[in-house]
């Protein structure tokens, strides 16, 4: 722009133009809006720190109307951005997928299912993922919780996709204690288990027996505390919770033994669990010092699984399913530099939107990136301005089954 500008302008007498073309670039600095991340706040680029629920259903939250108690989420929620129209895939790999790469599964191999746990399959080591994008616009990136993005190999691991540090799961389900997966190797006929927990890249023994919601909450606010607030900061929180099996600490069950359905009345425990969890870093992150130039997003990963407790009403379908209640997703953005708060947002928003929102709000740039199917939608988001995207792409997979519900 600068060169450009500069050669439109009339020319001055010849001993002058040294100087004017030195002033400027400095006069332009000057006129020119403020760089990209600084339109957020006072200047720095914004902490951001993204909490990504586990199947969690539409009906499982209290502000969609749930019997679920979650005062933390409903007040983060509340005096933020409510996503109403917000849309994710209706599975784990390929929503988390979509989250770090800004783009459709179809590009990526990943459109049929999941990742499962003998496949050798990982997002391909040529896409740069959004903890890449960040880091080089100067922010710390950290992962803990689930990656379910593949593991065959050591380059697919999230320390080398991006991630300063990473601690929790490599593949997609286990029990929340042992932190053990148990799967059926068909070639054998038998099944084997095996201690699927990490921190970096070393297996992590220490924690049989400890609820992962708790370890993984109790690691995200080290890591808040330990930040030096001057230096931008990436959290991906990527919880276990509320994805099956269902377990949950018994003192949990108590408020909801009003609930019949045994599946519901574990799940309703494992929602409370996580609200409070949510509440326990949204707190170190005000106790920090961090949360003034934070944008914090809470977002499910896909629609509830209403064979595991999950409840999806007023939406058809569930988990897996391509109705409503598969895709439509439980989301909303909150901290204090929303432009507007306490507002349900209605525009239409999806899962792969987040790369080139976040990486904008960063200062940073997604030009190493593939094409991207996202949009920035931080100014829909923010200000309530239509959203760039008018159609989005579920998948194209020519080994679909139909699994969904009537
Ligand atoms: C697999 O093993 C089980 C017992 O563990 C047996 O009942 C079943 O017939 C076996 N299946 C095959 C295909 O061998
Ligand atoms: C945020 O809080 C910190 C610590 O309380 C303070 O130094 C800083 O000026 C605040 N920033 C903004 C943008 O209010």
């Amino acid at each position: 722009m600068g060169p450009r500008s500069a050669a439109s302008l009339p020319r001055g007498p010849g001993p002058r133009r040294p100087l004017l073309l030195a002033v400027l670039p400095l006069l332009l600095l000057l006129l020119l809006p403020p760089p990209p991340g600084s339109d957020a706040g006072a200047g720095r680029p914004p902490h951001l720190v993204f909490v990504l629920a586990d199947d969690l259903g539409w009906n499982d939250v209290g502000f969609h109307g749930s019997e679920i108690h979650t005062p933390h989420l409903d007040a983060l929620a509340a005096a933020g951005v409510l996503l109403d129209n917000y849309y994710t895939q209706p599975l784990c790999t390929p929503s988390r997928s979509q989250l770090l790469t800004g783009r459709y599964q179809i590009h990526t191999g990943l459109q049929h299912q999941i990742i499962w746990p003998c496949q050798p399959s990982c997002i391909p080591l040529d896409e740069k993922l959004l903890p890449q994008l960040l880091k080089e616009a100067g922010y710390a990136t950290h992962m803990v919780g689930k990656w379910h993005l593949g593991m065959y190999r050591k380059e697919c691991l999230p320390t080398r996709r991006g991630f300063d540090t990473y601690f929790g799961y490599l593949l997609g389900s286990e029990d929340y204690y042992s932190h053990e997966r148990c799967t059926l190797i068909n070639a054998l006929n038998v099944t084997r288990c095996a201690l699927d927990f990490r921190d970096d890249e070393e297996v992590a023994t220490g924690y049989k027996n400890m609820y992962s919601t708790n370890v993984f909450t109790e690691r995200a606010t080290t890591l808040i505390t330990n930040h030096p607030p001057e230096k931008p900061l990436f959290l991906y929180l990527a919880l276990q919770s509320v994805h099956e099996p269902l377990q949950v600490p018994k003192e949990y069950l108590k408020p909801y033994d009003f609930i019949q359905d045994k599946n519901r009345h574990y799940y309703a425990g494992m929602v409370s669990l996580m609200d409070e969890a949510v509440g326990t870093v949204t707190t170190a992150l005000k106790s920090r010092g961090l949360w003034n130039n934070t944008v914090f997003i809470f977002s499910t990963d896909n629609g509830g699984q209403t064979l595991a407790g999950g409840n999806n009403w007023p939406l058809r379908g569930r988990k897996w399913s391509l109705w409503e209640g598969g895709v439509r997703g439980v989301g909303f953005v909150a901290g204090p530099l929303l432009k507007r708060r306490g507002v349900k947002n209605r525009e239409l928003i999806h899962i792969s939107d987040w790369l080139p929102t976040l990486v904008k709000l960063a200062g940073g740039s997604t030009e190493g990136t593939k094409p991207l199917d996202g949009f920035d939608v931080w100014k829909t988001i923010s200000e309530g301005s239509p959203s760039p995207r008018v159609e989005l792409l579920h998948n194209i997979d020519p080994n679909f089954v139909d699994v969904s519900p009537s």
